[in-house]
């Protein structure tokens, strides 16, 4: 969604470099943010693009037909432009480029993978606007296609012959399956605790966001520092873009977000929101809305009968909004440019957006 635009206005370029200069905090509206997006990673992400259309090129009709699902309903690629940022960042040299790329479509085939599975288990109908794999074909269909995502993913890594970039990635992904694991076990009837929520998001999203960065920056061969603020920076972004989703779960329909509405709610996850409004609660208040959350999903009566709801929806707001803000502070040591400037936006526009 990122990407998509394609403008450039010699006009508009100006008035955006007399707005960015002196400036260290991001002032850009949405449209502004994918402008400069398309201008500065435009030709990266489409050959990030061309390696996810060959890596997804099969000779048998049905894998074909099943690819070709999930590729051409793409997302909003977060993570491929994380990693071209924060190598360009780091300076990245052209002759790294190809391996920016492949690494690039490594990390977005790895997410793809996690929400195919991630569908089954959220017994979701829909994802990026379409019909889920499982429902348009089968539960077998996403579980393979899941581990074909995986493992095609892990083969395009090793052709880069970086054996520390694969180690990364596979201890990610590790980590990114234990997130999955360890949120079965932190459900609503449970009552698990803020320290199980935020082992679960750092896992679960956490951990891919955070390598994506890390990534960018070894293949500019970045300095040390570099490789922790952005390992950082990629971990604080990835716990707020989830915490967001959390709360669009709760606050938005599926025509925006593309997926089911209430569908943690459905499923008994005891998320930031909901578990902020459980904090606040008083006694009284915190078993009835404990008993409500169980049995009615829809969110207005929620919101109408408990207004604990909507105090831990603004809390859990402001929890994301407080990660990004360290996470730009990652990102104050390096100097002022255009991508740390998108790098910031992005950021901000992370816990803002509406899918
Ligand atoms: C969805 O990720 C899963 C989460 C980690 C919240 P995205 O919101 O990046 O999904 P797409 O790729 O844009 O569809
Ligand atoms: C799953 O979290 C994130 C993954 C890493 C798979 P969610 O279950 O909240 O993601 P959505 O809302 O289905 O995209
Ligand atoms: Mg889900
Ligand atoms: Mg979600």
């Amino acid at each position: 969604m990122f990407i998509k635009l394609s403008t450039s206005q010699f006009g508009y370029q100006r008035h955006l470099k007399k707005q960015m200069q002196g400036m260290s905090a991001p002032v850009l509206t949405r449209d502004d943010l994918r402008l400069r997006l398309d201008q500065l990673t435009g030709s990266d992400m489409s050959a990030v693009h061309d390696v996810l259309v060959r890596q997804f090129r099969n000779p048998s009709e049905f894998v074909q037909e099943v690819c070709d699902h999930v590729a051409r309903y793409q997302g909003k690629r977060i993570r491929p432009v994380l990693l071209v940022l924060s190598a360009r960042l780091c300076g990245v040299c052209p002759r790294q480029l190809p391996k920016v790329y492949s690494l690039g479509a490594v990390v977005e085939m790895i997410h793809t993978a996690t929400l195919v599975h991630d569908d089954v288990v959220d017994d979701a109908d829909m994802r990026r606007h379409v019909s889920t794999v499982h429902r348009r074909w089968n539960v077998e269909t996403s579980v393979l296609l899941g581990d074909y995502l995986f493992s095609k993913a892990f083969h395009l890594a090793a052709t880069t012959g970086d054996a520390e970039a694969c180690r990364l990635i596979g201890r990610a992904t590790d980590r990114t399956c234990e997130g999955e694991l360890n949120q079965i076990a932190a459900r609503l009837e449970r009552s698990a605790s803020e320290r199980d929520y935020f082992r679960v998001i750092g896992g679960k999203t956490g951990q891919l966001f955070s390598v994506s960065c890390l990534l960018g920056a070894r293949s500019a061969e970045a300095p040390a520092w570099q490789q922790v603020q952005l390992r950082q920076f990629g971990m604080r972004l990835g716990l707020a873009f989830q915490i967001a989703d959390d709360l669009l779960d709760l606050t938005e329909s599926s025509d925006m977000t593309g997926k089911d509405a209430a569908n943690d709610l459905e499923n008994g996850r005891l998320t930031l929101p909901l578990l902020r409004a459980l904090q606040i609660a008083d006694d009284d208040e915190r078993l009835s809305l404990r008993e409500a959350l169980l049995s009615d999903h829809s969110v207005s009566r929620l919101l109408a009968d408990h207004p604990s709801l909507q105090q831990g929806i603004d809390s859990a707001r402001a929890s994301a909004e407080e990660l990004v803000a360290r996470a730009i502070r990652n990102l104050q040591r390096f100097p002022a440019s255009d991508e740390r400037q998108l790098m910031e936006a992005i950021a901000s526009f992370a816990v803002q957006r509406s899918g």
